[in-house]
């Protein structure tokens, strides 16, 4: 406990402040009484400030100490690694096309990198999920997220079909086996180079001696003191293998892997090729120093082409899967997914096509199939903080947003997943809130996104790895759990499998909620504000990133004055989901209870954050609509033309409400609005023109007439949150229209209507960009529909699924 020992360190100095004060003072006779009151005055003095600045370097010391001090509790995650047998091994590596791993701080890994053998190719070769490789489309089309998965990966003229079964059993794991497919455009027969690699991660100290991986008899052969001996063994199964190679190597990191591979090969002469590129030893294994930490195997087959990968374990006596028995068991397994899908989602029951099936189930595959296994310490700052310091290193089990743009943690979109992982399969959606919950510290803030890992790290933008105790992120991941418990209250009653985890839960989710309450307040009683707005000249509008809403136009210029209507409403959210899990867990839910109702209040809302002019809901700042980028001459010569902002109108405290978008919806979207207020009924009216924020492709983020529609934020930041469809916040949208169009109020037909236009418009056109393009999108144009930003982005918009369900 960091904390105390400071504390300690400064009552220890203040102690020897007293005692040169005392030992000095026995020569009282020496000096006459006045000098002697002037020097007594003078030691006090000298001994307070010294005390005031023990204490102060004290309290620094330990304020300086508590971004990285963990929540002091119980941990939520009591069983991990290979207590968890079902769910030890799996595809935890979204960010690489196929890759294996274990639940494990130290896991090998294992992997899949291709290349074309043409010469007219210059694709290179193909490791980790990258946009700029142009796949037509890739993606898990099933995936259990227990036992099985299967990926189509289109990269022209190949088609490359990975899947995994596992073999459960014994003490260290089990078996899997990978199946490779490389089929090519007009079954031609194609050479082709595919490599299987084992890696050891080192990023915690050498793994050796207690892991190692070697070579043996055509197979990878290892031992870790979790798996003990296993062996990975390559059958092919159909078509023609033409060449192997294969090294021993040492590599600086499961960052460099395929650099590490480039170097490894060498230009030999072969009779049919002419010149072939084939793995070779590695000079680096000369250094004493160093041992094998990478073995790839390149294998140069003629297409179509099957190979198992098959990983086995010693002391599973059961034969591992492979050939006809693998074919056999993958058929039996995807048509049991399938019935089950259909069970949970219906729908087909609905009338949605088979293609249409299809696509579903591929969005909520790809959001389960990308779930990763993380272990790191990210790195922080507070205002105490001088340096960025090191987080605790921890395991992180989540889903991604993107597995080629965002492959790592993100806090608020984690809770849209656990939305769709939930209604899959509570226990996985569970155990990701608890990984989650554990990175709380002592002051209850959790950091909005995680790097943890090399590979992870080596992704990040310098600029956005360190994440600062001031900001927070939306906390639907509470939400969620409240929902959660809300549609399955047997799993979660006293003798239900998931109570004891929620029970271990709730001091953290207690913690957290009090962080928001006492963290984000605004001035005025019952306002919040984000932290963490920066005005630094460049932007627009300065980012809110916080919010989860980056660019969307807030005040103009960032001010304690400021309060936040969105961040208001999901306080209103969390205190409601907080009493409730309250009274489920036999708690006491009453000041929740007192605050949820005190943020329902409408007449108080309204004070804040209604305009009785604009009649809409909308922040409160210092803010002018008076500001555009200007291109600025250099100051010095040699210097180059900065773009940046022009304040042409002076900034005034009042209600944005030129801003006119998702946020101005947050009352409604939060269900804070009562079913019959005349405010909801408004916003109701507002909703389906076209002028404003519908369109034929689901609701946009800031309304056409707003003037930072479609703006960019700076030279070099186009617009992010200012006018495309989003549809996290679409299908809260949906949510709180189904909400509505059920309360028996004087909006509920209109309620109903909206959903059922809004539902049909969103389902459509990410339905048709999916087909047109091979892709879920991050966003969509309310211009004309099409996909934006990155891709795959089988995050929030995986919704798409139970939005087709109406399951909100
Ligand atoms: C390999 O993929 C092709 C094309 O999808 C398919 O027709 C074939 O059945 C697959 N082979 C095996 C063994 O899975
Ligand atoms: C590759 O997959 C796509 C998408 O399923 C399909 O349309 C195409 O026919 C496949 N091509 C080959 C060579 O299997």
């Amino acid at each position: 406990m960091v904390r105390h020992r400071k504390i300690g360190n400064a009552h220890q100095k203040h102690g020897n402040n007293n005692d040169t004060s005392s030992s000095s003072g026995s020569s009282e006779s020496s000096i006459t009484k006045k000098t002697f009151k002037i020097l007594s005055l003078w030691k006090t003095i000298v001994g307070f400030t010294c005390f005031m600045i023990a204490v102060y370097v004290g309290t620094l010391g330990y304020l300086e100490t508590r971004v990285n001090t963990p929540f002091d509790d119980e941990k939520v995650v009591s069983d991990s690694g290979l207590s968890v047998p079902e769910r030890y091994w799996g595809t935890y590596r979204p960010g690489v096309y196929m890759g294996m791993k274990s639940r494990e701080p130290r896991s090998p890994v294992f992997g899949l990198m291709w290349y074309e053998l043409s010469a007219a190719s210059h694709k290179g070769i193909r490791h980790w999920c990258d946009q700029n490789d142009n796949l037509a489309s890739y993606g898990w089309l099933r995936h259990d997220g227990v036992t099985f998965g299967e990926q189509l990966m289109v990269d022209q003229p190949h088609n490359i079909t990975t899947s995994f079964v596992k073999t459960p059993g014994g003490e260290h794991g089990g078996h899997w086996t990978v199946r490779i497919n490389v089929t090519a455009n007009g079954n031609a027969k194609v050479p082709f180079m595919l490599i299987w690699y084992g890696a050891l991660d080192e990023s915690l100290g050498p793994a050796a001696p207690h892991s190692r991986l070697w070579v043996e008899h055509g197979a990878i052969l290892g031992h870790t003191p979790q798996l003990r001996n296993f062996r990975v063994t390559f059958v092919p199964y159909k078509g023609r293998l033409l060449h192997t190679s294969y090294s021993e190597a040492y590599a600086p990191g499961l960052h460099l892997l395929k650099e590490k591979l480039y170097s490894l090969l060498k230009v030999e002469r072969h009779s049919t090729f002419g010149r072939l590129a084939v793995l070779s030893p590695d000079a680096e294994l000369n250094d004493e120093e160093k041992d094998v930490n990478f073995v790839p195997f390149q294998m140069l087959v003629e297409t179509p082409f099957v190979l198992d990968v098959v990983y086995a374990t010693e002391d599973l006596p059961a034969p591992p899967l492979k050939g006809d028995e693998y074919t056999r068991v993958l058929e039996q397994k995807k048509s049991s997914f399938d019935a089950e899908f259909e069970d949970k989602f219906q729908l087909a029951a609905k009338g949605y096509s088979e293609e249409d099936i299809a696509i579903a189930r591929a969005a909520m595959s790809n959001m389960i199939g990308g779930i990763g296994y993380f272990y790191g310490a990210g790195r922080v700052r507070s205002q105490y903080t001088r340096e960025p310091v090191p987080y605790w290193r921890a395991p992180l089990y989540t889903a991604v947003p993107s597995r080629s743009f965002f492959p790592r943690g993100f806090l608020w979109d984690e809770g849209f997943h656990g939305l769709l992982i939930g209604s899959w399969s509570p226990e996985i959606q569970m155990d990701i809130a608890a990984h989650w919950l554990d990175l709380i510290n002592v002051e209850g803030w959790i950091p909005r996104e995680q790097i943890l890992g090399a590979e992870a790290l080596a992704r990040v933008p310098k600029e956005f790895v360190v994440q600062s105790n001031a900001a927070a992120n939306p906390p639907i991941l509470l939400m969620q759990l409240a929902r959660q418990a809300r549609r399955r209250p047997e799993l979660f009653e006293p003798h239900g499998p998931l109570r004891p985890a929620l029970d271990r839960m709730f001091p953290r989710l207690q913690a957290w909620y009090q962080w928001f309450q006492s963290s984000q307040k605004g001035e005025e009683p019952t306002s919040y504000r984000w932290r963490g707005r920066e005005d630094d000249g460049m932007q627009l509008n300065p980012k809110t990133l916080a919010s989860g809403l980056d660019d969307y136009p807030r005040a103009s210029h960032p001010s304690e004055a400021e309060r936040h209507v969105d961040l208001r409403c999901w306080l209103y959210a969390a205190a409601d989901s907080m009493a409730y899990l309250a009274r489920l867990l036999h708690r006491d839910p009453t000041r929740f209870e007192v605050t949820r109702d005190q943020l329902a209040d409408e007449e108080l809302l309204n004070e804040l954050h209604w305009s009785p002019h604009t009649q809409t809901y909308a922040d409160y700042g210092l803010h002018t609509d008076g500001v555009r980028l200007v291109r600025q001459p250099p100051k010095h010569p040699g210097e180059s033309p900065r773009v940046v902002r022009s304040v042409t109108v002076p900034p005034q405290l009042k209600l944005v409400t030129s801003a006119f978008g998702y946020v101005s919806l947050f009352p409604m979207l939060l269900k804070v609005l009562r079913p019959e207020s005349d405010k909801l009924g408004k916003i109701l009216q507002d909703l389906d023109k076209p002028d404003l924020l519908w369109s034929p492709y689901g609701l946009r983020s800031l309304s056409k007439s707003s003037p930072l529609y479609m703006k960019r934020n700076t030279e070099h930041d186009p617009p992010y949150w200012r006018g495309q469809v989003w549809v996290n916040v679409n299908f809260l949208a949906l949510s709180a229209l189904r909400h509505y169009a059920a309360a028996a109020g004087p909006h509920a037909a209109r309620a109903a209507a909206l959903h059922a236009g809004l539902r049909q418009n969103l389902v459509r056109n990410i339905l048709s960009e999916y087909k047109r393009t091979g892709y879920l999108w991050e966003q969509y144009s309310s211009e004309d529909g099409k996909g934006s930003g990155c891709r795959p982005f089988t995050g929030w918009t995986a919704l798409v699924t139970l939005i087709m369900a109406e399951e909100y």
